[in-house]
């Protein structure tokens, strides 16, 4: 019989990763409100916003309006997804002790996304090292593409073990191994991630998937028999990188909530909390959906 970790910590993505993509503008104060309900919901870490160029990333232009603005929940870390040393900039000066950082493992999807080779994302983040070093930060980092990018289809483990390698002596204490467009099916998952939790624990990572094809279920309960215990989604499933043709939402919160709670395993998380978050924002989009048609 398969054996389940007791305990999942489930991060909240939906304001950052959940509403980049939309092409209708949210209101700030409805993601003030948004947020402030998901904080109700008693999650172990909330993705706020990202403090990226707001001319490639529009939607996300007020994320210093919003992350002075919000709520604060005493057991809930909140964090700010940055791509370079002025975003950590304006994320610190906006309050954060927690960033998450972004790369991949694919050349065309890095120049896509971020305008720039993997190395020279490497070269970013050892600009932003010689800050965080420095300071009491929590840093987070993301790996894109980790199984299928859209350009250059199925990636290599190797290079995935050696950005992990990297991450890890630049002093990131999360890796979130991201399936960017849902296309990584639960053999391809368990293999990768035999070959990584052979080499580093279970603690170290979580899993961002996307539910492009609706594998991403069935991907974390393969993971979870693997011992690992951390995983990112959205409420109400929403999101997507405009830098990756096919990328769809993410696996809902409500989801993996339910999973967790049919295999005995405790989130924390308040379901009414949740469903009332998830309600509001799915509400919020459909209106300026409407407003805006
Ligand atoms: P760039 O245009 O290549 O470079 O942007 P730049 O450094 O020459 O800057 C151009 C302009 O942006 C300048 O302003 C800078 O000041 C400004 P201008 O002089 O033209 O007025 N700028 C900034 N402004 C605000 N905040 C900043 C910042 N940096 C520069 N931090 C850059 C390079 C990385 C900034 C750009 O490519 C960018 O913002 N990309 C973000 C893309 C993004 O947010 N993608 C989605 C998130 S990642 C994702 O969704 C995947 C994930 O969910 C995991 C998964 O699903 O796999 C995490
Ligand atoms: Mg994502």
């Amino acid at each position: 019989m398969a054996s389940y970790p007791s305990f999942v910590k489930i991060v909240e993505v939906g304001p950052r990763d959940g509403l980049q993509s939309l092409n209708q503008t949210i209101p700030t104060d409805d993601k003030i409100k948004y947020i402030n309900l998901l904080s109700e919901c008693s999650f172990p870490e909330i993705e706020v916003t990202s403090f990226v160029s707001p001319k490639w990333i529009p939607q996300l232009a007020d994320a210093d309006k919003v992350s002075r603005s919000i709520l604060h929940a005493p057991h809930t870390v909140y964090t700010a997804l940055i791509p370079n040393l002025p975003g950590l900039e304006n994320a610190l000066d906006a309050g954060y002790n927690s960033v998450a950082v972004f790369t991949t493992v694919s050349e065309t999807f890095s120049q896509n996304n971020t305008n720039c080779s993997i190395n020279e994302s490497m070269k970013r983040f050892s600009e932003m090292r010689l800050v965080w070093k420095e300071i009491d930060l929590r840093v987070r980092g993301y790996i894109s593409t980790v199984w299928h990018c859209p350009y250059e289809g199925k990636i290599n483990h190797k290079i995935v073990i050696d950005m992990i390698s990297k991450l890890i002596d630049l002093g990131i204490t999360e890796i979130s191994l991201g399936d960017t467009i849902g296309k990584a099916k639960p053999d391809e998952v368990r293999r990768l991630l035999e070959i990584i939790l052979s080499k580093w624990p279970p603690s170290l990572f979580a899993l961002h998937m996307h539910d492009t094809f609706g594998f991403a279920e069935e991907n974390i309960h393969a993971s979870l028999e693997l011992g690992v215990y951390k995983f990112d989604s959205s409420t109400g499933g929403m999101g997507g990188c405009p830098y990756a043709e096919g990328s769809s939402g993410n696996i809902a919160t409500e989801t993996i909530h339910s999973l967790c709670q049919s295999l005995g395993i405790e989130t924390g998380i308040q379901s009414k909390n949740l469903i009332q978050a998830a309600e509001f924002i799915q509400n919020t989009v459909e209106k300026e959906s409407i407003t805006h048609a």
